[in-house]
């Protein structure tokens, strides 16, 4: 039985970033490259995502505060249900956002000590990759899809809360910031080699 713990990657960034491009290509070559590795996402597709997802949706409305507390219930039962068995088990468990998103999306409109309270028993990821854009081009991404937060305006002050995030936990919490910018496969790359770099696989 392999009783070595394993490694919890999360990949972050505002809508159209590429945040599930990447999940799915980091996946992709782990498994191809022979490790152990699974692919998750938050919202989960679980009970409680399910109430966040009609929130998206706009088929239902709650303030950010309760949102923030729906996210966090979410990433609980995430962990326990997943994330802690994968990393017991010594998988690769990639996930397509996590406690960063709550910090940069709920406090638009809640307090930032209110989101990093209710968040604070959650396991920590050994590496973020936050993917960093200018709004203008991500959400060009996205057209045909209209999510909640899927705003300009709203975007803007989300990236500006996912900096401030990285100049505060970069160093405790292990994030590393890429750009945006750069093609699917040079951001791909570039997450490989930091990850190898750091000795994370
Ligand atoms: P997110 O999950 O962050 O909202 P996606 O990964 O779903 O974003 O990507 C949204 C769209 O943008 C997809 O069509 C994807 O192919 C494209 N895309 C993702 N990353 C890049 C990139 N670096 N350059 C150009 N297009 C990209
Ligand atoms: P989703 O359709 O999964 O978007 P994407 O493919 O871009 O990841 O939608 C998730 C949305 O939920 C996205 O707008 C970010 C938001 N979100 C929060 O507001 N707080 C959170 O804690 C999480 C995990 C996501």
């Amino acid at each position: 039985m392999n009783t070595t713990r394993g490694k919890f990657i999360v990949i972050e960034g505002i809508d159209g970033s590429g945040t599930t491009t990447q999940a799915n290509r980091l996946v992709e070559y782990l498994r191809t490259n022979g490790k152990n590795s699974i692919l998750t996402a938050e919202p989960t597709s679980g009970e409680i995502g399910r109430l966040i997802r009609k929130f998206l949706l706009h088929e239902i409305h709650f303030d950010e505060k309760t949102m923030a507390l729906l996210f966090a219930a979410d990433r609980t039962d995430h962990i326990e249900k997943t994330i802690n068995p994968s990393l017991e088990k010594g998988e690769i468990i990639v996930t397509d956002r996590y406690y960063l998103s709550s910090l940069a999306y709920q406090s638009t409109g809640a307090e930032t000590t209110f989101i990093e309270n209710v968040n604070f028993y959650h396991v920590l990821p050994d590496i973020t990759f936050l993917i960093d854009i200018d709004p203008e081009i991500s959400l060009k991404r996205k057209t045909g899809s209209n999510e909640f937060y899927e705003k300009l305006e709203l975007q803007n002050k989300i990236r500006k809360n996912y900096l401030w995030a990285y100049e505060k936990y970069k160093d405790n919490h292990r994030i590393v910031l890429m750009d945006g910018e750069l093609s699917i496969e040079e951001i791909h790359r570039e997450i490989i080699r930091v990850s190898q770099s750091l000795m994370i696989f």
